[in-house]
């Protein structure tokens, strides 16, 4: 027999209790089965006498309900009268919850997401914990589907229009305290006495309502007022998605459609376009679910195929190094209350760090990410030395030094004499490999790379690199720091530049010699951005600096030879010292936000090209994703990574590729593998090196395969 996941038992005296603990999970997640279960017990609870009040919790420890299991719904989206059965079910369990004689209550500690959140709006009051860990919300447009379960309805009917709208536009969670501060909750309590306060105030239930303000009434109870607030809610979510993604539309759409009728009126709108919006759309909610499940498996040992040791918990840093990331590195141990030593040659570069650091931590209270004690606090983590006092009791240090491997080498053996026998030694570095570094080392089985993406503190990608001799301890504590430090870790195999680089380059040369064939810098930038890209390329280029693309370049072409030869235009940036946007001048002149194209360079292009060649938007586009598509492909010959999933993850969290593109190969798969064959044939007459097509390549498309299921 199957235990039900939901225990009802009466606290006393008419007050029961409702608790969701799914058997043999951490998580509760809802599915089919959950919400039979759900019913059954909504069956019991109509029948019931007596029953004065109903108060739901949580079994998980620190968890609520983590949402609907997305895998049982993913078929829906493709049938839409499996998704309209599947929706409606759900919206009817919702409505009978929502009807039950006596007043519910749902307590609420931990994560409460999605069919959870749903859940909880549902019911008649909501009390939170303000424990970190709770989090409320409707993240479902994250991944390219809007709330079906009646979380368009009620949530603007509970919290007002404004903050709803921007709550499923942008998938955003509160914490438990912010939930109040809008009316999400009715009561706050600590988590160790939720039971007794839950109890305490389903007794005599109040209703908690936010403040509005006149300006948000205005707005919201007056036609006029609402549809003002619709088109600017639209204007702006078209602004941050920049057309890309369709959910956080349809939800507005949804939102207002529904405004203004019965709450059967409006879930019935509500269940038409979901369907509607997950048919259209299903290769993007595809795709932005692969990644959140990829995402979620690299948490786990960060692609690391075989099994790992549990891993050393690292107690006191040292970063070498407090240049543009050093810095960054050095914030994020702090940000973590990990004691953090850091050293340079130069006090300047200190100072410089150190200042950076407390910018962020400025930023970051402004925004109330953080309170000034916690900030205060966390940089007190932060010490400096311009030797290497103190390296004796650390057990884990982050190069981040020059990129020059004699340097580096140099420094290991001076490190080296300084530290324990326990202490990690891993490198930033960027393109030399974890072999080559390793030379000379005394420990190399505590040697390793952990390679952050610029600006550390900002992007969530480390790629771990094992050098021949790493052990599988080194490895796993560098991953289990990586995931402390709120990173994704990916284990990527050792060659120059690593994986993500190596694709970087090859979209970094292709476009620059697109401009000495005579592209227009701004045509090129724009076709990127259309694309989807974060940046264009040559604004890519300048903010990760002219000199670290160059010697990034130069180190590529020692070891790949010459389809990976430096573009003469790189080089000659290099030497007329336009290093980007550190040294304000680039491709483009950088005066704070504002950027305008800079003669100097244009100088240096019109040196290749007389003329502008004149290419289309989409002609543009496909050189440089190709040339990354035939530069993903070889690493996946080569081992480098051991799935093509990994790839297209990395992009997405090392680069910034768009992600409702899905990645570099999903992006080769939605063009067909033989098309993309045929597309790099035609390029190779004129450039052989660059893409002929590789063996896998050819094969998969010769069998019809593509990369990713
Ligand atoms: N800049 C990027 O985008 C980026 C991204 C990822 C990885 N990396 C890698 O990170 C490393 C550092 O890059 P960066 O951009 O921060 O460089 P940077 O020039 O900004 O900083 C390097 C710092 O190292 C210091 N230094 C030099 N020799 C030293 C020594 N012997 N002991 C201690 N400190 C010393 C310098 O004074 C300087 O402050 C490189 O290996 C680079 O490849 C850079």
């Amino acid at each position: 027999m199957k235990t039900s996941p939901f225990n009802l038992s009466e606290i006393e005296d008419g007050f029961y209790k409702l608790v969701f603990d799914l058997p043999g999970k951490k998580v509760n997640v809802l599915s089919m089965e959950t919400m039979k279960a759900l019913n059954d017990v909504l069956d019991e609870l109509e029948k019931k006498k007596g029953v004065k009040g109903l108060i739901i919790f949580s079994g998980k420890k620190d968890s609520y309900i983590a949402g609907a299991d997305i895998t049982e719904f993913k078929p829906a989206f493709e049938d839409s009268a499996l998704g309209q059965k599947l929706i409606k079910q759900g919206q009817d369990v919702y409505n009978r919850l929502s009807k039950l004689p006596f007043p519910t209550l749902a307590a609420i500690n931990g994560i409460c997401v999605g069919g959870g959140c749903e859940l909880v709006l549902a019911c008649d009051y909501r009390m939170a914990t303000d424990s970190p860990q709770t989090k409320i919300g409707l993240p479902e447009t994250q991944l390219g589907i809007f709330p079906g379960w009646g979380g368009t309805q009620r949530l603007p009917r509970l919290v007002g229009l404004q903050q709803a709208i921007q709550m499923i536009a942008s998938g955003k969670l509160v914490d438990g305290k912010k939930a109040y501060r809008i009316g999400l909750v009715d009561a706050l309590s600590a988590p160790e006495f939720l039971e007794a306060t839950a109890f305490e105030f389903i007794k005599k239930p109040k209703k908690h309502r936010a403040k509005t303000g006149l300006m948000g009434s205005l707005l919201e109870k007056n036609p006029l007022g609402r549809s003002l607030l619709f088109s600017q809610a639209r204007k702006s979510i078209l602004k941050t998605t920049k057309g890309h993604y369709p959910a956080p539309i349809a939800a507005l759409d949804v939102i207002e459609k529904s405004s203004g009728k019965s709450l059967e009126e409006g879930l019935k709108i509500e269940r038409d376009a979901f369907i509607e919006n997950a048919s259209d759309h299903i290769d993007i909610s595809r795709y932005l679910i692969n990644i959140f499940f990829g995402q979620e498996s690299l948490k786990k040992q960060g692609g690391f195929p075989g099994e790992l040791p549990e891993g050393r918990d690292v107690k006191n840093v040292a970063v070498l190094g407090a240049g543009t990331m050093g810095g960054g590195i050095a914030f994020l141990f702090m940000k973590k209350l990990i004691p953090t030593r850091v050293k340079d040659i130069n006090l300047e570069a200190i100072g410089h760090a150190t200042k950076t650091a407390w910018d962020i931590f400025k930023k970051l209270m402004k925004k109330r990410k953080v309170k000034l004690n916690e900030a205060i606090r966390q940089f007190h983590e932060l010490s400096w030395t311009l030797d290497y006092s103190g390296f004796d009791k650390v057990d884990f240090i982050v190069e981040s030094i020059v990129e020059d491997l004699e340097i580096k080498r140099k420094v290991y053996q001076e490190t080296e004499a300084y530290i324990s026998k326990d202490t990690i030694l891993a490198t930033n570095t960027s393109s030399l490999t974890i072999s080559d570094l390793s030379q000379g080392l005394k420990h190399p089985e505590r040697f390793v790379g952990m390679h952050f993406f610029n600006p550390a503190p900002m992007m969530p990608l480390v790629e771990v690199i094992a050098g021949p001799k790493t052990s599988a301890e080194t490895i796993a504590t560098t991953i289990k720091l990586a995931k402390r430090l709120g990173k994704i870790p990916l284990f990527v195999g050792d060659c120059n530049a690593f994986l993500v680089n190596r694709i970087f380059m090859a979209a970094a040369h292709e476009a620059l010699f697109l401009i000495q064939e005579g592209v227009d810098i701004e045509k090129l930038d724009k076709a990127m951005l259309d694309f989807g890209m974060p940046m264009g390329s040559c604004e890519l280029i300048d903010e990760v600096g002219i000199d670290v693309t160059y010697k990034v370049s130069q180190i590529c072409e020692k070891a790949y030879g010459e389809r990976a030869k430096t573009p003469e235009l790189l080089k000659k940036m290099y030497e007329a010292k336009l290093m980007g946007k550190k040294s304000g001048k680039g491709f483009y002149i950088h005066k704070g936000k504002k950027k305008t194209l800079n003669p100097e360079a244009q100088k240096i292009i019109q040196s290749f090209a007389k003329d502008e060649l004149e290419l289309s938007e989409e002609a543009i586009q496909e050189r440089v994703l190709l040339a990354m598509i035939v530069e993903a492909s070889l690493c996946l010959e080569e081992g480098i990574v051991s799935e093509p999933k990994f790839v297209d993850l990395a992009l997405v969290f090392g680069t910034g590729f768009p992600p409702f593109r899905g990645g570099i190969l999903a992006y080769a798969d939605s063009l067909g593998l033989p098309q993309v064959v045929e597309k790099l044939n035609g390029l190779k007459e004129k450039y052989p090196l660059r893409f002929t097509p590789t063996k896998q390549l050819q094969e998969m498309a010769e069998k019809n395969m593509t990369f990713i299921d």
